[in-house]
C-alpha cells in the first residue's frame, strides 16, 4: 500500500506541480529556425565553446577557465536523411549516453542499452505489449478510463481538456496496466509527476524513484508466485533464451513507462486536438468520417511530435550526409526538424490530415524505435473518438485565450479550453 506522510490527495493538483517544473524556457515555434539551419546543414557541429564564452561574458564571469576546457564535440542532425541514418545504426551510434543522467533516476533501462543486451531485453519486455493485449486493453480499460475523466466535467459545458483529460488519463492507464490498486492511483500519479520533473528538482526525483521501487517490489514478488493478467505478471514471468528479468530490471522498466509512456501520450493527444480545434474544417471532416482518424493521428505526430530531440554517442569516426563526426561525439537527433523536411513533405509547417501517408520519425527509427507506439496510437484514437462522440460541436472556448503549443524539447499546449453544445 502506498504511503506518504505529508500527502493529502484532496489538496494535490498534479498538473499544477508538473506545470511549475515544465514551464521554464518556453519557445513558441522553433520550426522556422530549424528550417533555416536544415537548408544549409543536414547535420551541424555545435560550437559549445563559443556559446559558453558568450554566456560567461554576458554574465561578467572570467572566461579564462573555459578556453582550455575539454569540451566534447556535439552535432545536431536536422534533415530526415541524417536523422534516419543515425537512428538506423545502433552500432555506430550508441545509446549509452543516457546512463549518465537518466540512469541515476530511472535505473538501468532499455533506453541506455546497446546490442546485444538491448535485443534480449526488448524481446522480454515486448511480450507484455502483444496485439492481443492491445485489443483487450482498448476494450476493457482505456475506453473506461477516458470516459471516467469525461464524466467528471461533461455537465459543466466547458473544460480544459489538458488538465482534465489528456494530462491525467495516460498515467492512470499505465498504473492500471501494471495492475496497481485503484486506491493507490493518486499517490502513484504524484510520484510519477515528481519522477518526470527530475530535471527541475533532482532530489525530489531521486526520492520518488526510491519510493516507486519500495512500492513496486512487493507487487512483483506477489506476481512471481501468483500471476494475474497484468503487465507486472507478464514481466515477472517473461522468458527468452533462458533469461528472465530481475526485480531491478522490471522496476526500471516501470519507471521508464512514466516519462516514455505517459508524458508523450499526453502531449501527442493534446497536440492533435490543438491541430483539429485550430483547423475546424479538418475537425468537421473527421467528425463526419472517423476512418480519417488514423491518418489524423499520424499527421499530428509528424506536425508536432511531443518529443523533439533524443541523443546518441558516436562510437567511431563516421561520415553523415557529408559531415565528419568524430568518435566520442554526442549527436542530438532532432526528430521535429526531420519531420518538417521539405524534401519529403510539401508545406511541412501546415497541419493537414489529408496528406498522402508517409513514415515520420516521431517514434524514432531503428533498434530503439518506440516500443509503445501501438499503445500510444490506440490511446489517442480512443481519446479523440470519445471526445467527438460525447462533446458534440466541440470548439475552443471563445471566452478564453487559446494557448499555443510551446516547448523546445517537449512540446504541448499549456491548456485546451473548450466548450460544446
Ligand atoms: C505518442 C507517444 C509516444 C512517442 C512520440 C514516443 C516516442 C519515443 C521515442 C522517440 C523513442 C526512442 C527514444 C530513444 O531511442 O532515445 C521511444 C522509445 C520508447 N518508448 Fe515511446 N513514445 C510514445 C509513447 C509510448 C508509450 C505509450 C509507451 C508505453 C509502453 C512507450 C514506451 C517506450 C519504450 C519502452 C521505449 C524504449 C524502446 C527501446 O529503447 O528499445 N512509448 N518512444
Amino acid at each position: 500500500m502506498a504511503s506518504d506522510d505529508d500527502y493529502n490527495p484532496d489538496d494535490y493538483d498534479p498538473f499544477e506541480d508538473f506545470n511549475r517544473s515544465a514551464g521554464i524556457g518556453l519557445v513558441d515555434n522553433p520550426y522556422p529556425l530549424f528550417a533555416m539551419v536544415r537548408s544549409e546543414h543536414p547535420i551541424m557541429q555545435e560550437d559549445l565553446r563559443a556559446g559558453m564564452l558568450a554566456e560567461a561574458e554576458a554574465a561578467g564571469v572570467d572566461q579564462a577557465g573555459l578556453i582550455d576546457l575539454d569540451i566534447p564535440d556535439v552535432y545536431t542532425a536536422f534533415s530526415f536523411d541524417a536523422v534516419q541514418q543515425v537512428l538506423k545504426d545502433g552500432e555506430t551510434f550508441s545509446s549509452k549516453g543516457y546512463a549518465d543522467v537518466m540512469g541515476q533516476v530511472m535505473g538501468h533501462t532499455i533506453l541506455e542499452m546497446d546490442e546485444p543486451e538491448h535485443h534480449t531485453y526488448r524481446g522480454l519486455v515486448q511480450q507484455a505489449f502483444s496485439r492481443k493485449a492491445m485489443e483487450q486493453w482498448e476494450r476493457d480499460l482505456v475506453v473506461g478510463v477516458v470516459d471516467e475523466h469525461i464524466d467528471a466535467f461533461i455537465d459543466r459545458g466547458r473544460a480544459d481538456l489538458v488538465r482534465e483529460l489528456t494530462f491525467p488519463f495516460p498515467v492512470v492507464v499505465i498504473a492500471r496496466l501494471l495492475g496497481l490498486p485503484r486506491d493507490d492511483l493518486p499517490w502513484f500519479h504524484r510520484k510519477a509527476v515528481e519522477l518526470i520533473s527530475v530535471g527541475f528538482d533532482m532530489d525530489r526525483g531521486l526520492a520518488a524513484s526510491r519510493a516507486i521501487y519500495d512500492y513496486l517490489l512487493p507487487f512483483i514478488e506477489a506476481r512471481r508466485t501468483e500471476p494475474s493478467d497484468d503487465v507486472l505478471s507478464v514481466l515477472a514471468h517473461a522468458e527468452l533464451d533462458d533469461t528472465r528479468l530481475t526485480d531491478d530490471e522490471i522496476i526500471a522498466f516501470c519507471r521508464l513507462l512514466l516519462p516514455a509512456g505517459a508524458e508523450t501520450t499526453y502531449r501527442s493527444s493534446s497536440n492533435l486536438l490543438h491541430g483539429l480545434l485550430t483547423h475546424t474544417d479538418q475537425l468537421d471532416a473527421l467528425r463526419a468520417d472517423r476512418t480519417l482518424l488514423p491518418q489524423a493521428i499520424e499527421e499530428g505526430l509528424r506536425w508536432e511530435p511531443p518529443l523533439l530531440t533524443i541523443l546518441r554517442t558516436a562510437t567511431r569516426d563516421v561520415v553523415v550526409e557529408g559531415v565528419e563526426i568524430t568518435a566520442g561525439a554526442t549527436v542530438i537527433i532532432n526528430m521535429g526538424a526531420a519531420n518538417h523536411d521539405e524534401k519529403y513533405w510539401e508545406r511541412p509547417e501546415e497541419f493537414d490530415i489529408f496528406r498522402a501517408p508517409r513514415q515520420h520519425l516521431a517514434f524514432a527509427w531503428g533498434p530503439h524505435m518506440c516500443l509503445g507506439l501501438h499503445l500510444a496510437r490506440m490511446e489517442t484514437r480512443v481519446v479523440v473518438n470519445r471526445v467527438l462522440d460525447r462533446l458534440p460541436g466541440l470548439r475552443f472556448d471563445p471566452d478564453v485565450e487559446t494557448p499555443p503549443i510551446t516547448g523546445m524539447t517537449f512540446r504541448a499546449p499549456g491548456a485546451l479550453p473548450v466548450t460544446w453544445d
